[in-house]
């Protein structure tokens, strides 16, 4: 079967086709094209709505193309007149109306046989311009739609193993129970998993996500959005460089008898230190590269801790782990140790899959065809959607 996966969740705007042997489990990724908004929102320090929105109108049907074109299968027809329907579904996105209009009717309907949508968690407004334009594309084309949930998503893209030209989807096939780590900019959760598809959230952020305090420790330093990557780099040259904090910074509740982070009490610590800094003229490029470092350190002592902790808990068999912030190789290395330590199995997310992408709603999707959910009547975006209790 083939899904073609939406995803706008955030300030990724992403499509990607893929096509599932059924049978063997064996996708292949036909097209996948990520069309990243950072340069839009990098002077806000952080992704600003109503221009993501924005954006993901402009883009969606240029991505759609690209994708199509990737997988070999945008065919031009003669433009079909404008559905009635599909005006109304798009009545409150006027500019992706506008290029629907222009040139998504023109585009002959691809070979697919469902349309997968992200449906939360993420910005409102940036997913009902998903889930309007999964609506008017599945009107046109007369397929159906599947609702993915973003997080599942995530957690999906570290369960692909590579075989040659195609993914394994071994989804099923890992040891139980798992324990997955979410680390994104906008989730830090610890997910029980204790059969396929089964969800609990025994840890989770009480302030601010992982990925979010990198991006507010960046903006602190001068670095702009998005600060994972930034961080991450001057962190590696200070190791290079044997340059170090020139304070220590806390391990927010790294002891704490239960699962849960906090995450704002160290964005907070680096504010008073490069104001300290700043005040006495110190702050050169030596002391943010080492301070790089040290929040870095700091963040990966805190995640490896908890997740050992909830593996000795939970008596885990494995541990998967995805969202953003899993592109950090620093972080990557350490949970790694921790698996081979405590002789659990690990499932990482290819490096270029970590971020947001439409595979890991295609998958999502694809999970989804599996269980039979289907919504198509109900098809509502839920910025606050929860992946388990
Ligand atoms: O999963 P994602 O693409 O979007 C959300 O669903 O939030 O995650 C984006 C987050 C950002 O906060 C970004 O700074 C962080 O992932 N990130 C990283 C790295 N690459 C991206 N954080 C640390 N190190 C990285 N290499
Ligand atoms: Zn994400």
């Amino acid at each position: 079967m083939k899904i073609l996966g939406i995803e706008t969740s955030c300030d990724e705007t992403a499509i990607c086709l893929i096509e599932v042997d059924e049978k063997t489990r064996e996708a292949r990724i036909l097209g996948n094209i990520v069309h990243s908004q950072i340069d839009v929102h990098a002077s806000y320090g952080g992704v600003f709505p109503t221009l993501a929105k924005r954006e993901h109108q402009r883009n969606l049907v240029p991505v759609l193309r690209k994708a199509l074109a990737e997988a070999g299968t945008l065919e031009e027809a003669a433009p079909a007149p404008m559905p009635e329907k599909i005006k109304e579904i798009l009545a409150r996105e006027p500019e992706l109306l506008e290029a629907f209009t222009a040139s998504a009717l023109s585009i002959k309907k691809p070979d697919i046989d469902y349309i997968s949508v992200t449906v939360g968690p993420g910005l409102e407004p940036a997913l009902w311009v998903g889930i309007n334009f999964a609506r008017a594309l599945a009107t046109l084309w007369n397929v159906p739609i599947i609702p993915a949930n973003h997080m599942e998503g995530h957690i999906l893209t570290a369960l692909v193993r590579k075989n040659g030209d195609s993914y394994k989807i071994i989804g099923k096939e890992i040891t139980f129970p798992a324990l997955s780590l979410l680390i994104s900019g906008g989730h830090t959760e610890i997910v029980l998993i204790e059969k396929p598809g089964s969800y609990r959230i025994v840890g989770e952020t009480r302030d601010d996500a992982v990925g979010e305090c990198f991006d507010k420790i960046a903006r602190t330093l001068g670095l702009a959005y998005p600060g994972g990557p930034k961080i991450s780099k001057l962190a590696a040259e200070a190791r290079a460089e044997d340059i170090n904090s020139p304070e220590p910074l806390p391990r927010p509740m790294i002891d704490s008898k239960d699962l849960d982070f906090s995450f704002s009490g160290l964005k907070t610590a680096v504010l008073y230190l490069v104001k300290r800094l700043t005040d006495a003229g110190a702050l050169d490029e030596r002391a943010k590269k080492g301070i790089c470092r040290e929040a870095e350190d700091s963040i990966m002592d805190v995640l490896t801790a908890k997740m050992r902790k909830a593996a000795e808990t939970y008596a885990a068999r494995s541990i998967v782990v995805g969202g953003g912030v899993i592109a950090n190789t620093r972080i990557r290395q350490a949970l790694e140790t921790l698996a081979a330590d405590s002789s659990l199995d690990m499932y990482l997310p290819q490096t270029d899959h970590a971020t947001d992408n439409g595979l890991m709603i295609a998958l999502a999707g694809f999970f989804n065809i599996e269980k039979a959910v289907s919504a198509e009547t109900d098809l509502k975006a839920n910025g606050t959607l929860r992946i388990g209790k």
